[in-house]
């Protein structure tokens, strides 16, 4: 039973624990091991499995992350719903450092990345596996609203909705790639929001993002474009607020019973040809 968890949360850059009493659970998937450990615990008698998206002290780049792995090992311990913080650059200018913003909307372009689990092959269930999921809207509204009032109540306005731009990374973007970006009107930009958002609705799960402003992209300030060392610097200052936020929308959140979003039947009742953990 301390196993399961009901909520995830996949910190990001610079957030590699959230809850203090936890059971670490390591978790083994079809598709390999995750970034890390499962860290299983309560808060505000919620059951939440943390999991560090980079590894614990950041080994793994945006690339390289197995987001399989990491949304599997999630729902293979109970986990429905997930609250995905991310470090990312503000593509606005008015979107500077420290700004929170609860995407509704994500561009992709990433390149080289395992985006799905149903890539046909077949997979044990006696059938390929080939499934179109919905993905319209990539966010689950019923948790970024858990967000939206969650920042409020701290007296953190965020920014409720704009797009996140995903690039492959690892470099950042050059000031042509990140003018184009912003002329485009989108928000903000990072590395990691996909596929982990289209992995979550594939396997029917609920996911937002908590997308933390560290930088201004290059194309949106004048300076000499954006370091590593800065966005973990901002994301750090952040961090506690962060967390204060999370733990008010972990606590916002419906009980994995009562979710009324399409986020659970978004397979539509399609035979996965895989089995579901
Ligand atoms: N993560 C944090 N800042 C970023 C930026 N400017 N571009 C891409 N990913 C980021």
């Amino acid at each position: 039973m301390s196993e399961q968890a009901e909520i995830g949360v996949i910190g990001g850059s610079g957030f590699y624990s959230f809850l203090d009493d936890v059971s670490e659970i390591t978790v083994e998937t079809p598709y390999g091991p995750p970034s890390d450990s499962l860290f299983v615990g309560e808060t505000g008698g919620r059951r939440v499995a943390f999991l560090p998206r980079h590894g614990r002290g950041h080994h793994l780049p945006p690339h390289r992350i197995n987001y399989r792995a990491n949304l599997w090992a999630l729902r293979s311990v109970g986990v429905r719903q997930i609250l995905a913080p991310c470090a990312v650059g503000g593509l606005q200018p008015k979107y500077g450092p420290g700004t929170l913003v609860v995407p509704d909307q994500l561009v992709d372009r990433t390149k080289s990345r395992a985006q799905t689990y149903f890539d046909g092959e077949e997979l044990g269930g006696n059938r390929p596996s080939i499934i179109h999921v919905t993905f319209a809207d990539p966010y689950c509204e019923t948790g970024r609203r858990a967000s939206v009032r969650a920042a409020r109540d701290h007296g953190w306005e965020p920014v409720d909705g704009g797009t996140m731009c995903v690039i492959e990374g690892p470099r950042f973007s050059t000031r042509a790639e990140s003018r184009w970006h912003a002329a485009q009107g989108w928000a903000v930009v990072g590395m990691t929001g996909h596929p982990e958002a289209v992995l979550a609705r594939e396997l029917e799960l609920c996911y937002s993002s908590l997308a933390l402003v560290t930088d201004l992209d290059a194309g949106a300030e004048t300076g000499e474009g954006v370091s590593h060392e800065e966005v973990l610097r901002v994301f750090g200052e952040n961090l506690d607020r962060l967390r204060g936020v999370l733990f008010d929308a972990v606590a916002n959140l419906p009980t994995n019973g009562e979710r009324k979003c399409p986020c659970g039947s978004s397979l539509g009742g399609q035979e996965p040809g895989i089995v579901l953990p």
